[in-house]
């Protein structure tokens, strides 16, 4: 789904949340959980990139361009890019249906106070990757000038931060 430049637009959001996430993103956090037949839900298509990467990789994906607050396919994990405008919704959402997920969302989401609120009592994990990512926007031929982390959740990581080497 992209944003801002069409006409019946279906969900609200910001154009600048229309970034793709490149293939070493995925890498990272792909290689930290046992992804053998286990569906991964990616919620947020933008131009659909994910599942081709995910493919790639040898990760079943679910990928549709669809409102991640109306659909409820059967999955394993979420692992996904959300649009950062409503990450606050998404995290909450993520939490209700109550399985295994990773968000890759810029470093400072942390600081958030319904970060605090959300997750005070829950054991978060965090992948951090050793570069900013070059996120892909067909468009603008520019990325986004901040850091981006893997916040995960319910993955059973051996550690609670994983710094890539
Ligand atoms: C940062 S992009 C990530 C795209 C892709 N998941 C990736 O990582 O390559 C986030 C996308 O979420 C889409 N989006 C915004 N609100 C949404 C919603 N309610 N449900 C599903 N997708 C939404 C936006 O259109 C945007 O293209």
């Amino acid at each position: 789904m992209i944003l801002g430049n069409t006409e019946n637009q279906k969900f609200t959001g910001d154009i600048n949340d229309n970034y793709s996430t490149p293939k070493e993103a995925w890498e990272l956090v792909i290689r930290h959980i046992d992804t053998t037949d286990k569906k991964v839900w990616c919620p947020f298509y933008n131009e659909g990139l994910a599942e081709k990467l995910l493919k790639e990789l040898s990760v079943e994906c679910i990928h549709n361009d669809k409102d991640f607050f109306e659909e409820e396919p059967y999955f394993d994990y979420i692992i996904d890019n959300p649009p950062y405008g409503i990450k606050q919704k998404i995290f909450q959402r993520c939490i209700k249906l109550n399985k295994p997920f990773a968000l890759l969302v810029p470093l400072d989401t942390l600081e958030r106070k319904y970060m605090n609120k959300l997750f005070k009592s829950k054991d978060l994990s965090l992948i951090i990757p050793n570069k900013r990512y070059n996120f892909i926007n067909t468009d603008k031929k520019t990325t986004p000038p901040f850091k981006t982390i893997w916040v995960c959740y319910g993955f059973n990581l051996d550690k609670q931060i994983i710094f890539e080497e």
